[in-house]
C-alpha cells in the first residue's frame, strides 16, 4: 500500500460530521464560507466532512480546509450502483474519510465490510477516522470487549506501517445526539483511550501504536471541550450537531486552541 499522510500528526484536529445535513447546496455553501472566514489561524487542524454531494463544491471554493466524506465503497470503480470509490473521493478533493460510524454500524455495516474500507481509504491515500463504541455501559464492563472486538475487526489485516495514518474516533454510542442517555466524563474517555492504545500495541507494537492519534466525539459542545482536553487528554473531536452551528463549532475550536 502506498504511504500518504495528511500531516495532522502533532497537532489537536477538529471533525465535523455534518451528517445528512443541510439540505441544499446553497446552505451547505453559505455554513463553509462562514467557517472559512473564521479559521483563518486556527492551531488545531479542522477538517470538514460534508454530504458527498456537496464535497466538490466545496473544494472549488477553497482548499484551505481539507475536506472528507463520511463513507466509501470498498472496492474499486465498477458495477456498484449508488456507491462512491476511493479515488473518486480523493479526486474530488477528499482528504479524509469516517468509517464505522454507529449510524453505518446501525444500518448493517459490519467490521469485515469496515476493514475493507479502511484498506481502500489508505491504498488511496486518505486518512481514514475509525468510529468506534460501544451501545451501552454496564457494571460488568463488556464494553472494553467490544472495543477491542471492533479494533481488531476493522484492522484486520492493515500492516502496521500503517496504522499510524489512522484516526481514531471514540464515540460511545450512548453519548451521541439528540437521543444520548447522558454525556461521557472525561475519566471515562481517558480509561477507554489507553485501553485503546493498549490493545494497538499488542496487535502492532508500541511503536505503531503510540502514534495514533485518538480523538472523542459524542455530544460535543462549547461547555464540555475545555474539561476533555484537559481531564481526558483528547488529541481531538468528531463533532455532530454543534458543527452545524457556525458559532458553536468556532467557539469549539478557539476553546481547543487555547488549551494547545
Ligand atoms: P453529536 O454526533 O455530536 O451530534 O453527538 C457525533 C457523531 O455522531 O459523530
Amino acid at each position: 500500500m502506498p504511504a500518504k499522510s495528511n500531516s495532522v500528526k502533532n497537532k489537536k484536529i477538529i471533525i465535523a460530521n455534518w451528517k445528512m445535513n443541510p439540505s441544499s447546496s446553497k446552505e451547505a455553501e453559505a455554513l463553509f464560507k462562514t467557517l472559512l472566514k473564521n479559521l483563518d489561524r486556527t492551531k488545531a487542524s479542522v477538517v470538514i466532512c460534508p454530504p458527498s454531494i456537496y464535497l466538490e463544491r466545496l473544494y472549488k471554493i477553497s482548499k484551505k480546509i481539507p475536506l472528507g466524506l463520511q463513507n466509501i465503497y470498498f472496492g474499486g470503480e465498477g458495477a456498484s450502483t449508488g456507491e462512491i470509490s476511493g479515488n473518486m473521493a480523493k479526486n474530488s478533493g477528499a482528504k479524509f474519510v469516517i468509517l464505522g460510524h454507529s449510524e453505518r454500524r446501525a444500518m448493517g455495516e459490519d467490521s469485515d465490510t469496515i476493514s475493507k474500507k479502511i484498506k481502500t481509504a489508505l491504498y488511496v491515500g486518505l486518512t481514514p477516522i475509525l468510529c468506534i463504541g460501544e451501545k451501552i455501559r454496564d457494571e460488568s464492563h463488556e464494553h472494553f470487549s467490544v472495543i477491542k472486538a471492533q479494533l481488531e475487526g476493522a484492522l484486520a489485516g492493515v500492516t502496521k506501517s500503517y496504522v499510524p495514518e489512522i484516526i481514531i474516533a471514540y464515540e460511545p454510542v450512548w453519548a451521541i445526539g439528540n437521543q444520548a442517555m447522558r454525556e461521557a466524563r472525561p475519566e471515562e474517555f481517558r480509561e477507554v483511550a489507553i485501553f485503546i492504545k493498549k490493545t494497538l500495541s499488542d496487535k502492532f507494537g508500541i511503536d505503531s501504536a503510540g502514534k495514533v492519534k485518538i480523538i472523542y466525539g459524542g455530544s460535543v459542545h462549547p461547555k464540555n471541550v475545555s474539561s476533555f482536553i484537559t481531564d481526558g487528554g483528547v488529541e481531538g473531536f468528531l463533532v455532530g450537531r454543534d458543527s452545524l452551528n457556525a458559532k458553536k463549532f468556532i467557539e469549539i475550536i478557539n476553546l481547543t486552541d487555547s488549551l494547545s
